[in-house]
């Protein structure tokens, strides 16, 4: 059964540029992952500051492989600035199984 990590990041109005142009720059070596499914970033639309990183993973120990190594680290290399070191405060890691999953059928769109 897969599992999904959200990541929940504060971002204050006037960092929210500065915040796409870093993840428009990411590593990209996420995909190459073991057990790595899905990758979304998404801005939030109204009543709140906080982008989502949505991950899915083939098992937890896959997402914790990916987590605790350097891939990690390096895409996290925040080079001074407040918003990718780990170290910050203002986000909320969200675990979640997946009980039910669908697309469009194909053939109707
Ligand atoms: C305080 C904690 C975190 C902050 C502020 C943060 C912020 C960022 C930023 C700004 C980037 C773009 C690359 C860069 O400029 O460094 C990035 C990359 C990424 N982050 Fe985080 N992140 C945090 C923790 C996490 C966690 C716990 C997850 C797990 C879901 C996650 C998932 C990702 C993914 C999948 C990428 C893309 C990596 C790639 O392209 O290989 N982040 N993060």
């Amino acid at each position: 059964m897969s599992i999904v990590k959200i990541n929940a990041i504060s971002v204050p109005k006037d960092k929210q540029e500065r915040f796409e142009e870093r993840f428009r720059g990411r590593a990209g070596a996420v995909e190459a992952t073991e057990g790595f499914e899905w990758f979304e970033l998404l801005r939030p639309q109204e009543g709140t500051d906080q982008y989502l990183v949505y991950t899915r993973w083939s098992s937890e120990e896959a997402y914790r492989a990916w987590e605790s190594g350097q891939d990690f680290a390096r895409a996290h290399d925040g080079g001074g600035s407040d918003l990718a070191p780990a170290a910050s405060d203002s986000h909320h890691l969200w675990s979640y199984e997946v009980l039910e999953s669908t697309g469009p059928k194909s053939g109707t769109v």
